[in-house]
């Protein structure tokens, strides 16, 4: 993960984190998934994997919130290009709406990273607007940029 994605400033460009320079602090981010699967709060991250590959190739995540669900993923630049966040996002949505309780399916990108916009409408949200000044981009710098929201609800 360090090697392939998690180091790359490219990936982490419009992502709530900066490239990890050791495999210690990926140690951590390992530990809270594993604090939150076991919990059932937090953020539940999985990893994916071409069928039939050992290698990681991205890491894909969901926050619940009550009736709602939030995403967040990441993909070595590698395997960017070939519909694969899309599948993904698709299926972890379509499977969070199916379940008892779960009413909104939402994520937000940065307004400048198209390529997620488009997963977003890709695999079925809608676009819901902008909002201002609403996250940080540490790999950019440290001031608050612009966010599309997108969502899908039942
Ligand atoms: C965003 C990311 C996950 C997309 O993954 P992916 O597997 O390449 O996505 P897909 O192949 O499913 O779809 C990408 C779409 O964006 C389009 N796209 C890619 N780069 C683009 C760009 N610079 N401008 C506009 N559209 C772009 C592609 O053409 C494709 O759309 P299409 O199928 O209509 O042609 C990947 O680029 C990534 O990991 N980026 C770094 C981490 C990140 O930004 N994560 C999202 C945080 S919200």
């Amino acid at each position: 993960m360090l090697a392939a994605w998690a180091s790359d400033p490219e990936v982490t460009r419009y992502l709530a984190w900066a490239p990890h320079e050791h495999v210690e602090s990926l140690e951590e981010f390992f530990r809270a998934c594993e604090a939150a699967w076991r919990s059932g709060t937090g953020h539940h991250a999985w990893l994916l994997f071409r069928r039939g590959e050992e290698a990681p190739i991205g890491s894909i995540g969901l926050d619940r919130d009550g009736g709602k669900v939030s995403y967040g993923y990441a993909l070595a630049r590698p395997a960017w290009g070939r519909g694969l966040a899309t599948e993904a996002l698709r299926h972890l949505v379509e499977w969070a709406l199916a379940q008892d309780g779960i009413e909104r399916a939402w994520a937000f990108c940065d307004a400048d990273n198209e390529a997620s916009a488009r997963v977003l409408e890709k695999a079925g949200l809608e676009y819901e607007g902008r909002l201002r000044r609403w996250h940080v981009c540490p790999t950019i710098g440290p001031g608050l940029r612009d966010a599309l929201v997108h969502a899908k609800v039942r």
